[in-house]
């Protein structure tokens, strides 16, 4: 176009003209390429970046409480609605509080009981929970009532219904004239509450070093109402825990006045609680971390 100047007048219009409508058919042509061009990168988009807004969405995978974290609540709430309170204490214990305090000196044969992993300068793998009884004595000043649900160990072989570590629960209440009725009354509502069904509980003379008197405390059998099945070895009762009232000793050794005081305690495995609920046969199950089984919780 620009050469256009350099040319005679005449051809010069001819030329011309001839350049404008090539310039102008290459535009329309450009324009239309180019148009063609958007519409294909669009159609290509569209049909990879097409979402089925019908589709089912993809359920992400959330885990849940643990069934011994769900037993752990719902014992708790039976209890805090009685009026106890909900308290913990260390699982490496001294040889103190786990033996001594609570009535057992040190070459006394209940110990073997309680067998345990000894660490370094006295101090233990607590074998049950009732030490949290002695510290909480130690601290609060009755009258009192608490539960505590925790972590314990035993130096023992495992198989379905004994493991070397497991979850007891202990619970104490004391006063100036709490007693076995009171004790009964507590145990009752909690088992009736926490397997929903009617049971009766019955006391049997045991030993334990730090109550007096001492008891197992047996439950309606679960599985037949007490008529008697092969759960309950024809006996109509299920043996649940051990309790009695607090030993003189251990009211001394928790800094409070046995001519003031007097109160009951029980303690119970936790494991076997949960195992019974949800009809669980191996307490190992709990702790495998299987999905097959936690995940029918
Ligand atoms: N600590 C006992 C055990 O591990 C159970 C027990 C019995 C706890 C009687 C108590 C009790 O508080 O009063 O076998």
């Amino acid at each position: 176009m620009k050469s256009l100047e350099k040319l005679p007048k005449a051809k010069r219009v001819k030329i011309g003209k001839e350049a404008n409508e090539i310039k102008n058919f290459l535009r329309i042509k450009f324009d239309q390429k180019a148009q063609e061009i958007k519409e294909k990168i669009k159609k290509e988009a569209e049909e990879k970046e097409w979402i089925d807004i019908t589709a089912p969405g993809k359920k992400p995978i959330l885990g849940h409480l643990h069934p011994l974290t769900q037993v752990k609540r719902k014992t708790e709430e039976i209890f805090q609605a009685m009026g106890f309170s909900v308290v913990e204490g260390p699982e490496i214990e001294t040889e103190w509080y786990n033996f001594d305090a609570l009535n057992i000196p040190p070459e006394h044969p209940a110990r073997d009981l309680w067998d345990t992993f000894y660490l370094k300068d006295k101090l233990v793998l607590r074998t049950h929970t009732t030490p949290v009884d002695v510290r909480y004595m130690e601290k609060n000043n009755p009258p009192l009532r608490i539960i505590t649900i925790g972590r314990v160990f035993r130096h023992e072989a495992t198989d379905a219904s004994h493991e070397v570590n497991f979850y007891q629960l202990d619970g104490l209440m004391v006063g100036k004239d709490v007693n076995v009725a009171n004790f009964k009354a507590v145990i009752q509502e909690f088992f009736r509450r926490f397997f929903e069904k009617p049971v009766k509980i019955r006391l049997i003379p045991s030993f334990f070093p730090f109550v007096e008197p001492g008891f197992q405390v047996d439950m309606t059998c679960l599985n037949c109402e007490g008529k008697g099945c092969s759960v309950c070895s024809q006996t109509g009762w299920l043996e649940m825990m051990g309790a009695g009232m607090v030993h003189p000793n251990v009211f001394k050794n928790s800094g409070l006045n046995p001519k003031f005081w007097q109160g009951w305690a029980f303690g119970m495995g936790f494991d076997r609680l949960a195992m019974m609920k949800y009809k669980i046969n191996d307490i190992r199950l709990f702790y495998s971390g299987d999905l097959r089984f936690l995940n029918q919780f």
